[in-house]
């Protein structure tokens, strides 16, 4: 089965050309100069479009218990909506829990997802129970091809682990190249903070945000940071919200260290003042860290040229309104933490191309090509290029769309961004070579998806 798309602009990370792409069976064949390829099996039509990579999130959570509940979006679901939106591969997380041991956890995480992913995944792994053996254990992940290991600094009793347990783990990430992952606020002083809110009466979901502020998530960055630094580790800094820990990344990468950093869309488009939402309305931006004032959006989207901010991953993590969210209507401690976003990530990251934030260019970058460096798919995913997988989305620049619950595809029943005007749409989306988005329909199927054994991150210093 071949395939030609032609009369299209391609845009790679390194520049943008007018060119036509042969895809032949999974992968792409050629990308030539408009006119040099005349026959195909199928024929698409880019007139006036982009041909980029497939968006790859990096950050995603599907079916993950939290809080007494879990996401709501299945591999299956999550990753079709992922795909309306051109995105053609998720790394979700596999979550440890504690007393149980990594490779089971893999384990579970396979079953969740193998023969349901609409497009291709990976693993990262989530430790929450540092010990001798799990420690250990990270070596069998890394030959299974899932080499980054998120760790908690929020969250005790949970998922939490101390200094001591991160340094530890830190030292088998060094000697073994693989990547620790960290969500960098401290818990325990937030923790004190949440429990004096509560015991005040100060229960509404605002104060989720007011009792995670961005010093203790700047605090956090920068003694990761400094943990990275003693061991050696390579160390990626998840969901990244304040200019405090921006900062903090900032600082240590002017030093040479291997520190990277991703944000999300919510802290670039939301805000605190989203969390102000009357009739419990607050609670659908419940996310951890939390948003923050509008002021940090103007030095992320600031990161984001500079490179401090190297990716942007939704930290997809859908709770529905009703039933989930509500288990926090009057304490916003037990409000599971998570935001919905796989579907809208690309377009909303092109209002940063039209709003002059970013380059074209960039929006590949930071949205599929540095994700596949990251995380060890380079060659394979994140480029329009001969011999990568064909996975490619056709985006039309121009189109108007309206984001809605109504109309999204996440198994989640409000959409963060309900209204948002957004210039530009996903066209047609292919995915190793299938066509699984086009004409305004799914084409897709559940298993179609691979899982990806990555290897160690190629984009390390
Ligand atoms: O609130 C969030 N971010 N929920 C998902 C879990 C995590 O910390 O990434
Ligand atoms: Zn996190
Ligand atoms: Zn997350």
């Amino acid at each position: 089965m071949t395939t030609l798309i032609r009369n299209g602009t391609v845009v790679n990370a390194t520049g943008r050309m007018a060119a036509d792409v042969l895809v032949d069976g999974e992968t792409i064949a050629a990308v030539a100069a408009p006119g040099v390829f005349t026959e195909a099996d199928t024929i698409i039509d880019a007139a006036g479009k982009y041909v980029i990579p497939g968006g790859i999130d990096g950050h995603t959570h599907m079916e993950m218990p939290f809080g007494g509940t879990f996401s709501n979006d299945t591999f299956a679901t999550g990753t079709t909506a992922a795909a309306w939106g051109g995105t053609t591969t998720i790394i979700d997380f596999a979550v440890q829990a504690k007393g149980t041991s990594l490779l089971s956890t893999m384990d579970k995480w396979h079953e969740k997802a193998d023969n349901h992913c609409a497009i291709d995944y990976g693993f990262h792994m989530i430790i929450s129970d540092v010990n001798d053996s799990s420690l250990k254990e990270m070596e069998s992940c890394i030959d299974a091809g899932v080499n980054s290991f998120k760790m908690f600094m929020a969250y005790p009793g949970v998922f939490y682990s101390t200094d001591g347990e991160i340094l530890r783990a830190m030292q088998r990430a060094s000697e073994t190249g693989s990547m620790i992952m960290m969500h960098a606020e401290n818990g325990i002083a937030i923790d004190q903070l949440v429990a004096q809110a509560i015991a005040a009466g100060r229960t509404e979901p605002l104060h989720h945000s007011l009792t995670r502020p961005p010093e203790l998530e700047g605090e956090a960055t920068s003694r990761a940071i400094q943990l990275a630094k003693v061991t050696g580790a390579p160390l990626y800094i998840v969901h990244l919200s304040a200019r405090h820990a921006l900062e903090a990344v900032a600082a240590a990468r002017n030093t040479g260290q291997n520190v990277f950093a991703e944000t999300c869309p919510q802290y670039l488009y939301l805000s605190i003042e989203d969390m102000k939402k009357p009739d419990f309305e607050g609670s659908k931006y419940v996310a951890s860290p939390p948003l923050r004032p509008k002021d940090h959006q103007t030095d992320l989207w600031r990161g984001l040229r500079t490179n401090d901010l190297s990716v942007v991953s939704t930290d997809h993590c859908p709770f529905c309104f009703k039933d989930q969210k509500e288990l926090g209507r009057d304490d916003f401690s037990k409000i599971p933490n998570g935001m919905p976003g796989v579907e809208h990530r690309m377009d909303l990251l092109h209002q940063g191309v039209v709003a002059g934030e970013i380059s074209l260019e960039r929006w590949v970058e930071i949205s599929s090509t540095t994700p596949a460096r990251m995380f060890g798919l380079n060659g394979r995913k994140g480029t329009i290029a001969p011999g990568a997988d064909a996975d490619i989305v056709v985006y039309d620049p121009t189109a108007k769309q309206t984001i809605s619950a109504a109309t999204h595809h996440m198994n989640v029943d409000y959409s963060a961004y309900e209204g948002m005007d957004i210039t530009g749409k996903v066209d047609t989306v292919m995915s190793r070579g299938a066509v699984v988005i086009a004409d305004g329909a799914f084409h897709g199927r559940e298993g179609h998806g691979k899982f990806l054994k990555r290897d160690l991150s190629q984009y390390l210093i």
